[in-house]
């Protein structure tokens, strides 16, 4: 038995086929219920005990051979291409499925493009940050609750390092290293300590704004929101300004744009407000600027804050957050048509 199983592993290599049909009449003749390979395994069970080992050792090694043997003839056929497996040369290919953008980068992309064409530049920074960038330098009173460890990621090691809150860190991070004029928009990913649900996720984009010169008022912030809101959402849309709090600008508000969807007359995404909430805004709190060696008699300033999914949500009505994380082709595909 010995003998035979080895004539046929040589006579298995010698084996070259030209078509399909070649390639599974081989295996019927070997692999098959019927085949060669299984009728020496009936013969394995009647031979001595002492053979059994090195002949079960061979058989093995038959089967996994004539199996490599197949996989192999058909991979060199499907590298063939013979005229008989092609009729038409002429006839178009076979469509290449093409990736496309993130709806968050998309909208990112759109959004730092709308701040290129009046002079803002890109910047970002660190991700792992500091106390000092995400908090203190904006004038962050120490007891402020998003300090709190329930809003905020820290090292449990080092108290001083954790993953930032806001991309208003990177404010910071320009402030340092740059003197006025500052014309700068930051994109960046953003960590919270949140339960993940259909309206809050705890990894998010922010794009951070931030402008300082001499002479820079609140005029001049509301102008530069309204030309970025008429981008974004079209010619026709009106923003307005409520007052708000941040620690880091005095006076500070949220922008509201006019629904798109229902052109201000109330629909289930506004609210039936004709009002969606898009950004954080305000003057650039002088004391932000003294703590970063930004002279705050001579120059002033205003910053914005925008939640990237937020922006996406309302532009491609998205209902649900946690659609951005899932990876999902059917929702992923629904984007390859935007550029
Ligand atoms: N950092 C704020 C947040 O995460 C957003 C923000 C508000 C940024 C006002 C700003 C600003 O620059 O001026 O909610």
């Amino acid at each position: 038995m010995h003998d035979k199983i080895i004539q046929i592993i040589q006579d298995s290599e010698n084996f070259t086929a030209e078509t399909l049909e070649q390639i599974e009449e081989f295996r019927i003749k070997y692999l098959s219920k019927k085949g060669i390979v299984s009728a020496l395994f009936d013969e394995f069970r009647t031979i001595p005990g002492d053979q059994k080992k090195e002949v079960g050792q061979l058989l093995n090694q038959l089967k996994i051979s004539l199996q490599n043997k197949i996989n192999s003839l058909k991979e060199q056929l499907s590298n063939i291409v013979t005229t008989s497996n092609i009729q038409d040369l002429t006839l178009p290919g076979s469509p290449i499925n093409q990736g496309s953008r993130h709806p968050i980068s998309i909208v990112r992309k759109e959004i730092l493009e709308i701040f290129a064409r009046i002079g803002f530049t890109v910047s970002e920074g660190p991700e792992i940050e500091d106390d000092k960038h995400v908090f203190s330098a904006l004038n962050f009173p120490p007891e402020h609750p998003a300090r709190d460890m329930q809003d905020t990621f820290f090292i449990e090691k080092d108290p001083d390092i954790l993953l930032r809150t806001h991309t208003s860190s990177i404010q910071v991070r320009v402030m340092e290293k740059t003197s006025p004029p500052i014309r700068t928009i930051s994109p960046g990913r953003v960590f919270r300590n949140e339960a993940i649900s259909a309206r809050a996720h705890c990894i998010f984009h922010q794009v951070e704004g931030l402008y300082i010169d001499e002479k820079v008022s609140f005029a001049d912030l509301k102008q530069t929101l309204l030309y970025f809101a008429k981008e974004l959402f079209g010619e026709s849309t009106k923003i307005r300004l409520r007052p708000s709090y941040f620690p880091f600008t005095e006076p500070s508000a949220e922008m509201d744009v006019s629904c798109n969807l229902c052109i201000g007359k109330g629909c289930n995404v506004c609210k039936y407000t004709g009002w969606l909430e898009v950004l954080g805004c305000g003057m650039v709190d002088p004391n932000v600027l003294e703590f970063n060696n930004i002279d705050s008699k001579k120059y002033t300033g205003f910053a914005f804050g925008m939640g990237v999914e937020r922006i996406a949500m309302l532009k491609f009505q998205i209902r649900d957050l946690r659609l951005y994380f899932e990876n999902d082709l059917r929702f992923l595909e629904q984007f390859s048509s935007v550029i």
